[in-house]
């Protein structure tokens, strides 16, 4: 244990009386997946920890548009971590206030540590009845109904009001971060090729709507680009233990696509226990995929895995793990001693991890993130704690991409959507946003399939040959590009004339869909790529691959390539990319997806499949199109 700082200094009485009304802070939505299971017993410790109220948050949005938008004259002049710190650190009264609070309800004040970041206050061997009174709550034990694994959680709890804007968050407490159905986080889909393993080399590029290989990624989007300043890029791909992959699933495939590529490995960065070798009941197909294309697009530039252990959380899912990591800041824990990832209880293994990796790993300049959840499963102040985050890499010039999702405008590949309390069922035709497609400071990665017998050329046209990615699933519902609007997150104005653009174009065409959706909300994808028959070797068997979870590294290879060109020209990373991207100059820079369709909610499908509708210009199925790196270095290398 490393004791922190006791809160010896303050003066406990300026709040320690003062009785004020108490309001729910935050609370959570019924999950169909969770069985109750019993009252959790009052004795059982709680890892309770206070996320302070971080200062100077609402200015976020301007500062990290002033140096990302193209027009914006400080374009490109990002800022260090260090003053990222500095200007978002909570203020000294929150913290007081806070300890004061606690005293106030009998926890002595011996027990209260603060982070080392500043930013939470823990307080040791809490029980659940000690907790429960102080946030007027009570905690229930849920059971996973496909994993049966146990899930502890309250409902919903309350601060005193004059507390209340001291806190952002409070774990553990409503987060439950359970998953759904085994596509609904990972964004991908497997098909075995049946029969003999193909032929190679492959007829391509035409062929690519059945076989898609990086030659098709090449011809496609234009990539010509070799790069030449990889002392000073970086890459990185975030992967979740035990996943990982086979060094001679990766030979096999770059012997036939890339043979430079054979021997070599990706750089390997351990978060939270994280472990490149395969154990019993390891994945290797999709970060095997994952590796096998970006390695083979930036080539000689080295990709760095930041592989997230989740020997402790199981099926559970955050993005909190590798943030931790990347931003010490951000994190809950002293390092070192305890797990403080969100869902960690009951029977808390204390001290399982001999390292919590807090602010260990320098951020790579680009992030590729593969993984999805729901903007309903998770709290308003925790979507909006981890989407400042985002920002914040966004502000230290990193860009950060997620794959939209596999489940078109529903939220599920079984289209489950939202009611209009919120909660999911078959029946319910509200839209139900992913996350994090939802806030707005990350660049979200839509899917396209190559259309039947297209040349798999570069477009001259500007119109992409291809359409949105839109499959049938024999087990389930569908599979097509994930896309929508935020319930959350209002609509940033980098996007407003693009999005707009598409509403008024609804109205006319579709008008019953608007009652569907949140048309204020931020709307996502952002961009796309092709999602559809990734040739891949898995477990030295050739095979296909199909989801968004390929989409993202494509287009965060893409953007290396970027960085790359600018870097080389003694000119900063490209940051946080939306508002260039959106910008009117860089349109023809983007293959534009004119046709397709995603999928709509089971409840709701309407007369054109409920989803929706490519067409020219932005769109909530294909974003702004499909890159054409060509034309996208060249409009980059132009500012500043
Ligand atoms: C906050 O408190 C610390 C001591 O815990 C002190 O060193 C620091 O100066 C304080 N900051 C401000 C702005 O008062
Ligand atoms: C918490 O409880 C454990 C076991 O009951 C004990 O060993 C430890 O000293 C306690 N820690 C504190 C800070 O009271
Ligand atoms: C892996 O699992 C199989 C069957 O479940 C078992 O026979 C084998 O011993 C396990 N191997 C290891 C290394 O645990
Ligand atoms: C939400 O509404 C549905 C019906 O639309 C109902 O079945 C469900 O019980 C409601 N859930 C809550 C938490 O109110
Ligand atoms: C959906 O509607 C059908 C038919 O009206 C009904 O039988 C079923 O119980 C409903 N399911 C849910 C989850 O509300
Ligand atoms: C693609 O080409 C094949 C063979 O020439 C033809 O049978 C098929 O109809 C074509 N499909 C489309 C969508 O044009
Ligand atoms: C591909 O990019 C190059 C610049 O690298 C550009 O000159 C060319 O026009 C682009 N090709 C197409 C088809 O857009």
């Amino acid at each position: 244990m490393h004791p922190g700082h006791f809160f010896l200094a303050l003066v406990l009485t300026k709040f320690a009386c003062a009785l004020s009304p108490t309001v729910v802070h935050e609370k959570r939505v019924d999950h169909p997946s969770l069985i109750h299971s019993r009252r959790l017993e009052a004795h059982v410790a709680v890892p309770l920890r206070i996320g302070l109220k971080q200062q100077n948050t609402g200015h976020l949005p301007l500062h990290l548009l002033s140096v990302s938008d193209p027009q914006s004259p400080h374009f490109g002049q990002h800022w260090s971590a260090e003053k990222v710190a500095q200007v978002f650190a909570p203020a000294n009264e929150s913290r007081d206030a806070v300890a004061a609070w606690l005293v106030g309800a009998g926890f002595d004040k011996e027990r209260l540590r603060m982070s080392h970041n500043k930013a939470w206050v823990h307080v040791d061997n809490a029980t659940v009845d000690e907790v429960e009174a102080l946030l007027g709550t009570e905690y229930h034990v849920y059971n996973h109904h496909e994993s049966g694994e146990e899930h502890a959680a309250c409902d919903s709890y309350s601060l005193p009001a004059h507390i209340a804007h001291h806190v952002e968050i409070i774990t553990p407490t409503v987060q439950l971060n359970i998953k759904l159905g085994s596509s609904s986080t990972r964004c991908s889909k497997r098909s075995k090729r049946t029969g003999p393993a193909p032929v190679f080399p492959l007829h391509v590029p035409a062929g690519c709507d059945q076989a898609f290989t990086p030659a098709c990624i090449h011809s496609l989007y234009n990539v010509t680009y070799v790069p030449k300043a990889t002392d000073r890029n970086s890459f990185g791909i975030v992967s979740q233990a035990p996943a990982t992959y086979l060094q001679s699933d990766l030979d096999t495939f770059f012997a036939n696509f890339t043979p430079s590529l054979v021997g070599k490995s990706p750089l390997f960065v351990s978060i939270d226990g994280g472990i490149v070798e395969a154990v019993n009941g390891t994945d290797v197909g999709e970060d095997g995929w994952i590796l096998q294309y970006t390695m083979s697009l930036v080539e000689p530039q080295p990709v760095t895995m930041l592989q997230v252990g989740t020997l402790i959380t199981g099926n559970f899912l955050s993005f909190n793990e590798w943030l931790d990591a990347v931003d010490g800041l951000y994190c809950t824990s002293n390092g070192g001693d305890d797990l403080t990832y969100d869902p960690q209880f009951p029977n808390l293994p204390i001290g399982d991890f001999q390292e919590h990796s807090c602010g260990t790993v320098k951020p790579p300049l680009v992030i590729s993130n593969s993984r999805a959840d729901f903007e309903y499963r998770l709290s308003p102040f925790y979507t909006a704690r981890q989407c400042n985050e985002f920002a914040k890499l966004g502000l230290m010039g990193v860009t950060v991409l997620f794959s939209a999702g596999n489940a078109g405008a529903a939220g599920t590949t079984r289209g489950y959507c939202l009611d209009d309390n919120g909660s999911v069922n078959l029946n319910a035709t509200h839209f139900n946003p992913g996350w994090p497609g939802g806030c707005p400071w990350i660049t979200s990665v839509g899917g396209t399939q190559v259309k039947a017998n297209a040349s798999g050329l570069a477009s001259t046209t500007g119109v992409a040959q291809e359409e949105v990615w839109n499959q049938d699933m024999t087990h389930g519902f569908f599979v097509s590009s994930s896309g929508g609007f935020s319930n959350r997150f209002p609509m940033p104005q980098y996007q407003r004339a693009a999005v707009n653009s598409f509403l008024e174009k609804l109205k006319k065409t579709n008008p019953e869909q608007l009652r569907h959706f949140n048309p204020g909300g931020r709307a996502y994808p952002d961009i796309s790529a092709n999602a559809n028959n990734f040739v891949t070797v898995e477990n030295g068997v050739f095979s296909l691959d199909s989801g968004t979870s390929g989409a993202a590294p494509t287009v965060a290879s893409l953007i290396t390539l970027v960085n790359d060109a600018r870097l080389a020209v003694g000119k900063s990373p490209v940051g946080f990319i939306n508002p260039t991207i959106y910008s009117p100059n860089f349109a023809r820079a983007f293959n534009d997806v004119v046709s397709g369709t995603s999928q709509g909610c089971k409840g709701w499908q309407g007369d054109r499949g409920g989803g929706f509708q490519a067409g020219p210009g932005w769109d909530a199925a294909s974003g702004v199109g499909t890159p054409n790196l060509g034309l996208l270095i060249e409009k980059w290398l132009a500012l500043p």
